[in-house]
Order: structure tokens, then sequence, then C-alpha cells
């Protein structure tokens, strides 16, 4: 499976009900008032920050690779009377009619590009989408390993059908050689006698600063700010392009 289809299907499903924690839609809304519109949330999923931002009458549009997540995400939109614009594509192989003023990433959705190659083609597309004097925004992060004592723990929901919804990491390897982090995660679903599970491997990818420094430089980036937590395990770069 592409990483980018990781979030189709029952994982799509599952997304939503399973959701542990939601974006703070302030940061980006200060981003988009400071960069400017229009705006594009990169791997805007179902929803989160683009429909609050949509909301407060913000000029943005999101993409996403799985047409699962933009169907939750037009449906939402529709639940809560917020006209959105959506396009489904992958970030590495962005074709937009538009140019932005401000380009995001609401947490670190960059890291699930699973390759250097494939972050340096999403940067050359932030270039080439980005309005003369625009902006982008690409958080980061390292993932630690994940403690042993976790790799099994089952995290339960229920559907709004009723159905019972399971999710837990049965494995994880890493590799430092790669800047790579790999789980098999299974996800489960039971409803009136029927069930459907399914194992997916989920792809972390890191950077180091310097590392992250030269592909957005080799895709024709400046880097205007990077702001590090002190553990040094975020990182939030804003972009512009290279004159
Ligand atoms: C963790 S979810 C975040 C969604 C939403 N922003 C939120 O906070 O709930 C990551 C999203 O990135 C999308 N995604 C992953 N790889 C992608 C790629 N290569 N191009 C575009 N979207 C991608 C997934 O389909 C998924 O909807």
């Amino acid at each position: 499976m592409n990483p980018a289809d990781f979030y189709t299907g029952i994982v799509a499903d599952l997304y939503g009900p399973l959701k542990s924690f939601v974006q703070d839609p302030e940061p980006y809304a200060a981003f988009v008032q400071e960069a400017g519109s229009p705006a594009l949330e990169l791997g805007c999923g179902d929803g989160d920050p683009l429909l609050e931002l949509r909301r407060r009458g913000l000029d943005v549009e999101g993409v996403d690779a799985s047409a699962d997540m933009l169907d939750r995400c037009r449906r939402r939109a529709r639940e809560q009377g917020v006209d959105v614009v959506v396009h489904h594509q992958r970030m590495e192989a962005l074709d937009l009619p538009r140019r932005y003023r401000a380009i995001f990433l609401a947490g670190p959705t960059f890291n699930l590009l699973p390759d250097d190659s494939t972050a340096l083609a999403a940067l050359r597309g932030i270039r080439d989408h980005l309005a003369v004097g625009g902006t982008a925004l690409v958080p980061l992060f390292v993932p630690s390993p994940t403690p042993a004592e976790q790799i099994g723990r089952v995290r339960t929901a229920t559907a709004d059908d009723g159905a019972e919804l399971r999710v837990s990491m049965l494995s994880e390897e890493r590799s430092d050689s790669t800047r790579t982090q790999t789980a098999v995660l299974r996800y489960e679903r039971y409803r009136d006698g029927e069930s459907t599970v399914v194992d997916r491997p989920w792809v972390l990818h890191w950077y180091t600063r310097s590392g992250f420094e030269g592909l957005a430089a080799a895709a024709g980036l400046t880097v205007v700010s990077a702001l590090e937590a002190p553990d040094a395990s975020d990182l939030q770069f804003q972009l512009r392009a290279a004159d």
C-alpha cells in the first residue's frame, strides 16, 4: 500500500470516532491572517482545522490524498453549514489552478511522506503553488519509539451506527538510517455478529534540521524561520520562494 492511501476504507471510518486529539485552530488562523489569502491546507483530512477556518470566513481550501477522508470532510461541512472547497490530490503531485499566499499543514502531517524524495516532490509542489510573496508553514516532529507496554493496548470507541471500533498497535520497527518508524496498526469493527479486521503499516519519516533545510533549498524554497522545541523533537518551518 502506498503510504498516501493509509487513511482510506476502515481507517477513514474509524478516524473520527477514535480521534484522540483535535488540532487547535488558533495558530493556523493566525498564520493565514498574517500570510494572507487564499490559503491551502495540505492533508486536511476530515476537516480539522479547515472547517473552523472557513467558519471564521477565511479563504482556505483543502487537499488530501484520501477520497474517503474528503467525503467525511464534505459531509461535516454540510452538517455545519460551512462551504468548503477540497481537492483530491497527493501533496507530492500537487497540480492546482490557483496560487496561494499561505500553504500549511496542521500538525506534523508532512512526516507521513515516507522518504526524502517524496518530501522533495511535495516541497517543489508547495514552491510552485505559492503566490508571489507567499509563505508555507511546515510543522515536523521526531517520533519517539512507542513504549513496549503500549504495544498491543486496544483503544475502543462506538460508531454512530453502534458498531464497536478498536485500534491497536501490533508491532513497530525503527530505522535511524532511513529515519523511518513503521508501526503495524490493527483496525477492527464489530456489529451484529459481523467483523472487519484490517492490519496496515503506518510510516513516519523524520528529518534533521539541516537535512530538511537542504531539501527546501533543492525545491527552491528559503527558510524564513525555524521554531525548535527545547528537546528538538518539534520543528516548525516557515518557507518562502527563493529569489
Ligand atoms: C493525521 S490526518 C490529519 C487530518 C486533519 N488535518 C486532522 O488534523 O484531523 C493526515 C491526513 O493527511 C493525508 N495524507 C497523508 N499522506 C498524504 C499525501 N501524500 N498527500 C496528501 N494528503 C496526505 C491523509 O489522507 C490524512 O487525511
